[in-house]
């Protein structure tokens, strides 16, 4: 009673700081553009220390054995299966890793987001917040010098390790985040189609919805049936379902369903078949999976738990809450005789074995052995209780699926195969989602590359100095190649970086090679021409040196544009000078995954007016190019003066004039933003989806320039606008143009980890 108060007016519900109904209930379609100013520094305590000196300077033999020790220590409030946390920490980690989608990068462990809502409330990662507990002593031993995000993949890592698992190695380098992530499109979230009730998380499981604790629907908080309908291509064809039911799609103890629900899941994260079975086999070998107690009666969600959980969810009222009574995801068993231990016995059991249906004592779908003689495994917590050997319908698949029975039948009969496929799949795992290997810490780096790191040769030369630099500017504005096409060369090369998993960015010259000199939005023809040139300047360059000083072509791309900038503001009449910093390599065609690079052509483009239709997206143009801006890690001016800057520069995939508010093109002006807040135009759709807008004069009603929905919403949106009118003003074109170049220099350096520490 007294919570339902409002603390200052004591009249309504909530009324608190952040408690609906905010801007957001009441206009639910506004384009969030404030979720560009997301992971603020304000919110990170460690903003002043530099992650990668603390990370080095710790005793990383010290730590190893620290994490050794915890594993085998168990602890009463949380006894340990087998005595070993092992199994539960390879979990927490794959679990932390396996959010990872490759369509647009997000995901991950990168940066431990499983300790912010919602996922860490997912049904999928119960007890998970139990594991990142156990190793607290460790992450407080540590402190600054080890983010929990390296922690939780190192556990994972370590208790492979301990046993006998053979692993590829460990990086450091993840940072934390400080909050939950706002801009990751997960999927719908809710209980049987009701939004999540504040008002009833109490803790207590007394006064829970039966809906909320249904086993089924709890299972990552949304339905299945919503796994084929997310809306293109945020989150391409994939839902909120991170994993896999183990039950089967839906729960309904279907194989063969359940392999294509694998497949799908797994090829989201960049695994194919043979990679995923070594996973599932692999990290099946260990641990168990816990069902005890009927999900009803399992409390909330830390995220929604009492206050005095402190953190922690799915208070457990049934026995001892925990050992022999734990309840987690509901099936109960483990796969093989002994969970802790590195095996084979995972597949010979799977494989030799016939498995029937039953149900678990929590009323989960599992399996069991249909030979009474096949071997028992012992119960993890009673002395000398055997149990019998249990199969999820998610394990059956692999058996059942043709490609999959496969890949088991190898492994099967070449354990070292099956070991190495593993460690392997392991790391690139854990640490897909970090990006160039630059980016990696500590003594056990994996000394190979792997084409899934996208690799770019190290620099092993001396680069161009200034007086070189200017000449090549002099040289390359010499060759007549237009402004508009020097600038298109630069953006498409840098601009489909991406902070989520720090892919892609100018360095490795890869906008030279397939696929990306093929993207229709990168103008290949034109862009072909200015390549031709630059391959030209660069062997002519390298060969007049004698002291092995090179330009790269990613260089000379990078380099063209600045000159290209320059140049259009000087036409403007600004002379300005654009940063720029060489030291960018090549790479070549054998290092790149052709496949996986694809995934980094945005299927939608603001700041080239680009949207490809084919992909049959329900998202407006305008989100999607938020979206884009936020994977540039741009604030709310940056993106705006961009865009105004290179839609003046004719920057249309298409070489459409749509957004080319101006009369004298290719200059930098702020001619965009003039027109944009003018009144004497007047904006009308021009087609019935409002895709296309004619701007016409007030007075004559003559269509003076067409423009799209990422023209529009700089002028529409608030928050935009008020930014744009900055620019529009008798006193913007200088800031426009010192705002536009910094913003250019920031995104041309995006992917400088060779030489940034971040
Ligand atoms: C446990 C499902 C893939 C490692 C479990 C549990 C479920 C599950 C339901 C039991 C959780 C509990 O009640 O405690 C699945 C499904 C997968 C999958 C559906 C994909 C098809 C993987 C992968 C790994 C892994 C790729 C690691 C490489 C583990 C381990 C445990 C476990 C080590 C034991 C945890 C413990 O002993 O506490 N899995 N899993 N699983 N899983 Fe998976």
């Amino acid at each position: 009673e007294a919570l339902a108060q409002c603390p200052f007016r004591g009249t309504r519900i909530g009324g608190a700081i952040g408690s609906a109904p905010t801007t957001d209930d009441w206009w639910p379609n506004r384009l969030q553009v404030e979720l560009l100013h997301q992971e603020s520094q304000r919110a990170n305590p460690l903003r002043d220390e530099s992650y990668s000196e603390a990370f080095n300077k710790l005793d990383y033999a010290q730590l190893k054995q620290d994490v050794k020790d915890v594993l085998v220590d168990s602890k009463d409030w949380w006894p340990a299966d087998y005595g070993n946390y092992g199994p539960q920490m390879i979990r927490m980690a794959w679990h932390s890793a396996g959010t990872y989608r490759i369509a647009d990068g997000r995901g991950g462990a990168g940066q431990a987001m499983q300790r912010f809502a919602p996922i860490n409330s997912w049904w999928d990662n119960g007890n998970t917040d139990k594991s990142r507990r156990l190793l607290w002593p460790i992450k407080r031993k540590y402190g600054a010098s080890l983010s929990w995000a390296d922690l939780i993949v190192l556990a994972g890592t370590v208790a492979l390790e301990i046993m006998n698992f053979p692993t590829t190695g460990f990086a450091g380098g993840r940072r934390d985040a400080w909050e939950p992530d706002r801009s990751t499109y997960w999927g719908p979230e809710f209980w049987n189609g009701k939004p999540f009730d504040e008002s009833q998380a109490t803790g207590d499981h007394k006064g829970h919805p039966e809906e909320m604790v249904s086993p089924k629907l709890r299972w990552v908080g949304g339905p299945k049936e919503n796994y084929h309908d997310l809306e293109n291509p945020l989150a391409a064809t994939h839902s909120n379902l991170i994993y896999v039911n183990p039950e089967g799609p839906g729960g309904n103890g279907d194989p063969m369903d359940s392999a294509r629900n694998i497949r799908e899941s797994f090829a989201r994260m960049a695994m194919n078949d043979e990679e995923t079975v070594a996973l599932v086999a692999g990290g099946h070998a260990f641990g168990k999976s816990h069902g005890m107690v009927p999900a009803a009666k399992i409390g909330y969600a830390p995220e929604a738990a009492g206050i005095e959980e402190m953190g922690l969810g799915w208070h457990n009222p049934v026995g001892s809450g925990n050992g022999p009574d734990t309840m987690t995801n509901g099936i109960e068993g483990s796969w093989t005789p002994n969970p802790t231990q590195w095996d084979n016995t995972y597949l010979i059991n799977l494989l030799r074995f016939e498995w029937k249906k039953v149900e678990s004592p929590a009323g989960a779908v599992q399996w069991t052995p249909v030979d009474s003689s096949a071997p028992k495994t012992p119960d993890a917590h009673r002395e000398g209780v055997m149990n019998d050997l249990m199969m999820m319908t998610s394990d059956i698949a692999l058996k059942v699926d043709p490609a999959y029975r496969k890949v088991c039948e190898h492994f099967l009969n070449d354990f070292e195969a099956f070991t190495v496929a593993f460690s392997k799949a392991w790391y690139k795992l854990t640490h897909r989602d970090m990006g160039p290997k630059d980016r990696y810490l500590g003594p056990e780096v994996a000394p190979e590359d792997f084409l899934w790191q996208d690799p770019v040769p190290k620099l092993d030369h001396p680069v161009v100095d200034a007086a070189d630099v200017a000449d090549l500017k002099r040289r390359i504005l010499a060759t007549g190649l237009p402004v508009s096409a020097l600038i298109s060369a630069a953006w498409s090369a840098a601009s489909i970086y991406r902070d989520s998993d720090k892919r892609g960015g100018a360095n490795g010259g890869r906008i030279g090679l397939e696929p990306q000199n093929k993207w229709e939005l990168n103008r290949p023809a034109e862009l072909d021409r200015v390549l031709t040139t630059y391959w030209g300047m660069r062997d002519e360059f390298n060969a007049a040196q004698s002291d092995g000083k090179k330009v790269s072509l990613a260089d000379l791309v990078v380099l063209g544009g600045c000159a290209a900038v320059e140049q259009a503001a000087a036409d403007a009449g600004t002379e300005i000078t654009v940063p720029f910093t060489p030291g960018r390599m090549d790479t070549t065609a054998e290092l790149t995954d052709a496949e996986s690079f694809d995934w980094l052509k945005p299927v939608s483009d603001g700041f080239k007016n680009y949207h490809n239709d084919q992909v049959g997206y329900r998202v407006q143009p305008e989100r999607i190019f938020l979206d884009r801006a936020q994977l540039l890690t741009l604030s709310v001016p940056e993106w705006t003066v961009l865009t105004g800057g290179l839609r003046v520069l004719e920057q249309n995939w298409d070489y459409s004039k749509h957004g080319v508010f101006t009369d004298r093109p290719g200059q930098l002006t702020n001619d965009f933003f003039r027109v944009l807040t003018s009144m004497d135009y007047e904006w009308k759709p021009a087609d019935q989806g409002k895709t296309v807008f004619n701007l016409n004069d007030r007075a004559t009603g003559v269509t003076k320039y067409t423009a799209t929905r990422c023209d529009l919403i700089f002028g529409s949106n608030a928050q935009l606008r008020n930014v744009a009118e900055v620019y529009a003003a008798d006193d913007g074109q200088q800031r426009f143009i010192k705002d536009f170049v910094a913003a250019w220099n920031k995104v041309m350096m995006l992917d400088r980890y060779d030489i940034k520490d971040a």
